[in-house]
């Protein structure tokens, strides 16, 4: 048998039917918005790559700190036979785990983006030719059939993605979390701390332009899968630090009035000049944020690790 194998739970056919349902819901309301996941086609994971190596966007470079200097003490706490990564991409920083858990038996890197696993996957092997790859196409809120795998299980959520879902959207997803660990099993959480306005929002509008083409990427989605109409060149790329929610809002405002056809839906979309939709928000943490949202879903924190300048943690709870 092959030690890579690629199962998808998400079929083809309701990626897109799950894409109209957003449309219809989010495009229509007063205020618009779009569920994050829907950046990453095979170019938006190329250039969601790209954006974790600008000089402005740190906190791969700070998560990526902290793996390196705690993957030992991970590796000796959890014991981890099987690693589950949500949201995995590239897998790149997950090479500094893998590589301290020398007992691993499994890896289950799980993500939206079928070409980000495929990709993942070859690098992965050429590096650890026995280790057992079960790569999951599938939506990691949706209720997850994890294959059976040996014990303790470790399950990675890096890269600040949980900040990427709303307040109720993080409660439901760490508490579905919470009832797939058994004793003995782990959480490793990756979160953005609160920092300055300017340096966040720089890390989400970068001098390069390649956030603004990440954003506007969403658009080239809803063109390709639904056939709609959208010129990106209508809309400006916005990112906004919100300091009531603590969050980053990335916006899309159309720079004229527009209407925009989805025409496999019978659907017209207007916007007026300057509206704006809402493709993202990017929550920032603090220790005692993580530790009650935590404790609200059944997980006890026990281990909450820093980069050197604290602009990013890392944490590791366990079933309360
Ligand atoms: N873990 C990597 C990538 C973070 S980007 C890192 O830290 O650099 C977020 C990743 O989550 C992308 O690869 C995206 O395709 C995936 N993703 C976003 N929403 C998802 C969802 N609902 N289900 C599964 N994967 C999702
Ligand atoms: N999880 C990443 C973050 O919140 C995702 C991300 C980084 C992102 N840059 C982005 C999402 C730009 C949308 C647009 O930092």
């Amino acid at each position: 048998m092959s030690p890579f194998s690629l199962t998808r739970t998400l079929p083809v056919d309701t990626t897109s039917a799950a894409l109209r349902a957003d449309v219809a819901d989010g495009l229509t309301r007063t205020s618009k918005q779009l569920p994050p996941k829907w950046f990453y086609d095979a170019r938006g994971s190329e250039l969601f790559d790209r954006i974790t190596e600008l000089p402005e966007y740190y906190p791969t470079r700070a998560e990526r700190e902290i793996l390196i200097e705690r993957a030992p003490d991970i590796a000796a706490t959890t014991a981890a036979r099987t690693l589950i990564e949500l949201g995995s991409g590239s897998s790149e920083k997950t090479r500094y785990l893998l590589r301290a858990l020398p007992q691993l038996h499994s890896y289950v890197p799980v993500d939206v983006s079928d070409s980000a696993l495929r990709q993942a996957g070859e690098g992965l092997l050429a590096e650890h030719p026995t280790l057992h790859v079960h790569a999951l196409v599938a939506d990691f809120q949706e209720g997850l059939e994890l294959p059976d795998t040996p014990g303790p299980r470790l399950l990675a959520f890096l890269g600040s993605t949980i900040g990427n879902l709303l307040p109720p959207e993080r409660n439901r997803f760490l508490t579905a979390v919470a009832d797939l660990l058994e004793p003995g099993d782990a959480l490793l959480l990756g979160t953005d701390l609160v920092k300055d306005e300017a340096t966040l929002v720089a890390a989400y509008d970068d001098a390069q332009g390649v956030t603004a083409e990440f954003n506007k990427n969403v658009l080239a989605v809803l063109n390709r899968e639904l056939g709609a109409d959208f010129d990106p060149a209508d809309f400006d790329h916005v990112a906004v630090w919100d300091p009531a929610q603590e969050w980053i809002e990335m916006r899309l405002r159309a720079r004229a009035a527009l209407t925009v056809k989805f025409p496999s839906m019978d659907l017209a979309v207007h916007f007026s000049a300057g509206e704006e939709l809402r493709t993202e928000v990017s929550a920032k943490f603090r220790q005692e944020s993580v530790r009650t949202e935590l404790a609200a879903a059944g997980l006890a924190l026990r281990q909450w690790w820093t980069d050197r300048e604290g602009r990013f943690a890392l944490s590791l709870a366990v079933p309360a």
